[in-house]
């Protein structure tokens, strides 16, 4: 088992093999011990680029590297880089690379981090492009998954909300695809469907059934993935308001699901998951979160050594 990648781009680039060798190393890193972590990334410098918001992605990754014993540069806001004074995102990236041995980015363009990797001497880690992908992100929920359920090949799976513009859910449409006996449900109202093109892509490796209503299928599931209606990405903010609030989950729900049921959500949320699913037994989401700081050391330490031409 090996990974065979040079960057993080896009979940469609990973084998079942790539998969699974981040999913071991993150278990690896899980268990390591911090007197052994913290030399993995001894001297090594990662640029942490976020042009967009976030806290899980970008506190996560940079914990992942402090742990490591790297060194984290970069900013939080592009409102303080020199693009906003026009610098293109490939200068920058040239540039960036002269100083950092991996570069994190989240971008708002679809294919941005694709253009970063083209342009960049560093690997480059895709910490979410638009409305594209957020393969890291996957990842830490396949991690969750299996340790969660021991297994991922067999589960049902609700992915519920903005199956339009959530690029989670696109990237882990394409990650369940290499699992055996899946199903998945798209819980969605029709106007934030998810593409047709995704559907069509991985329909013929994937159990798939669509429907508007939540309950519609609940006692089915193993796992409901909830996700956020994702505002920035509307055009119309009308649009935005009439929808926003269309799935509100509360604890009605588990009247309705079967034993070891789980709620999944990458995280924030909104209105989508009431406060008082917390602390019941289905709220997976905030270890789901924390999950993300093995799940990128995995990442790190598997491209902290990678040459590029
Ligand atoms: N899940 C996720 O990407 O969260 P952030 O936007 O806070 O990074």
């Amino acid at each position: 088992m090996g990974f065979n990648l040079t960057d993080v781009i896009s979940i469609s680039d990973f084998s079942r093999g790539d998969i699974d060798f981040i999913l071991a190393e993150a278990a690896r890193m899980e268990k390591m011990p911090r007197s052994k972590k913290k030399c993995l990334l001894d001297g090594k410098v990662v640029a942490s680029l976020f042009y967009e918001p976030s806290t899980r992605t970008r506190l996560s990754f940079e914990t992942a590297i402090q742990s490591l014993g790297g060194t984290v540069i970069g900013f939080a806001d592009a409102k303080v880089s020199s693009a906003k004074k026009g610098e293109s995102l490939s200068d920058s990236i040239v540039t960036v690379s002269g100083y950092a041995d991996l570069i994190v980015i989240r971008h708002s363009i679809e294919g941005s981090a694709r253009r970063a990797a083209e342009v960049s001497k560093s690997p480059i880690i895709n910490g979410g492009d638009g409305a594209n992908q957020h393969p890291t992100q996957t990842l830490l929920d396949l991690y969750t998954i299996k340790k969660q359920f021991g297994k991922i090949d067999g589960i049902k799976i609700g992915l519920l909300g903005d199956l339009k513009y959530g690029r989670t859910v696109h990237s882990l449409m394409y990650a369940l695809a290499h699992f055996k006996g899946i199903k998945v449900y798209l819980i969605a109202p029709e106007s934030l469907k998810m593409p047709q093109n995704i559907v069509d892509e991985v329909g013929n490796k994937l159990e798939i059934k669509e429907t508007g209503k939540v309950k519609e299928f609940l006692p089915e599931l193993d796992v409901l993935y909830a996700t956020r209606i994702q505002k920035e990405r509307f055009v119309d903010e009308f649009e935005y308001e009439q929808i926003k609030n269309v799935y509100i989950l509360g604890k009605s729900i588990l009247k309705h699901t079967k034993k070891g049921f789980k709620i999944m959500h990458p995280l924030p949320r909104v209105n989508e998951i009431k406060p008082e699913l917390d602390k019941t037994d289905a709220a997976l989401y905030f270890e789901q979160a924390r999950n993300g700081v093995p799940v990128r050391e995995a990442i790190l330490n598997t491209l902290k050594d990678v040459k590029k031409e």
